[in-house]
């Protein structure tokens, strides 16, 4: 399986997840050190060269993949009137073009296979919104659409594309934020707190799991019931 940005936080656990349930496991990161027991490639998503590179190398150490997790996601917040062109492209060539170039790539392997999960990193706040994340929750929402496309085209091929909408996760990406902005989250979230990387990477494996050969194209919100139902 591919994980991508899966050296730290969300991507990480979903590595770890993986390797213990006796996967063989490729992290592309663009930096960071992969899980010990992985296979690391250095790899930025918003390059097709780097993405085609790094499921060569995959695929030379382990194999055809079978699973891809396209989780790696940047975010660059700022209010509409202060949003640079600058951090509204970098967040959608990371968080949407690096899907579609993992998928494009990942998709080709897996219709000769006639197998295949995929699973793309949303958010809630791709259908529930947020001030502040313009960029951000565009490039979320726009997966979805991304899933469920990729679905009627190639659903027949024994392939599902599904996506995973986090809430509010404890990792190094919300670790930056103030203290007013993550207690606001928190009252807002039915759960009363923050979820756990390894809260999301459960979804993962569940949904890329042969018995979820029959769910594709479905957004499963794992965020303690803050988006119900967005
Ligand atoms: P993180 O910032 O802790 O880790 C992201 C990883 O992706 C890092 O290892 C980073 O090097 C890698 N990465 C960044 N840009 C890359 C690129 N261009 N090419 C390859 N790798 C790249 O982030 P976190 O919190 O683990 O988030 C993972 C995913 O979950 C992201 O897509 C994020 O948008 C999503 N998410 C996170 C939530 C949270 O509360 N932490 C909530 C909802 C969604």
């Amino acid at each position: 399986m591919l994980v991508t940005g899966g050296n730290r936080g969300i991507g990480r656990a979903i590595v770890e997840r993986f390797l213990a349930d006796g996967h063989r496991v490729c992290s592309a990161d663009l930096g960071g050190e992969p899980p010990a027991g992985a296979l690391g490639v250095t790899c930025n998503v918003a390059d097709p060269a780097q993405v085609e590179a790094a499921f060569a190398a995959a695929e030379d150490a382990h194999g055809p993949v079978e699973i891809l997790v396209a989780n790696a996601g940047i975010t660059r917040d700022s209010l509409i009137m202060r949003m640079t062109d600058e951090q509204f492209d970098a967040v959608l060539d990371v968080n949407l073009k690096g899907c579609f170039n993992v998928a494009r790539r990942g998709v080709k392997s897996m219709m000769r296979g006639r197998y295949g999960r995929v699973v793309f990193m949303g958010s809630v706040v791709g259908l529930f919104g947020n001030a502040g994340q313009v960029n951000y929750s565009a490039s979320k929402a726009a997966l979805v659409g991304m899933a469920r496309s990729l679905t009627r085209e190639v659903g027949k091929r024994g392939i599902t594309f599904n996506v995973v909408a986090p809430g509010f996760i404890e990792t190094e990406m919300t670790a930056v934020l103030p203290t007013e902005v993550t207690d606001g989250f928190k009252a807002q979230t039915p759960a009363g707190r923050m979820g756990s990387v390894a809260d999301i990477a459960h979804a993962v494996r569940f949904l890329t799991s042969d018995e979820a050969g029959y769910i594709s194209g479905a957004v499963i919100p794992v965020d303690g019931g803050l988006g119900m139902g967005h």
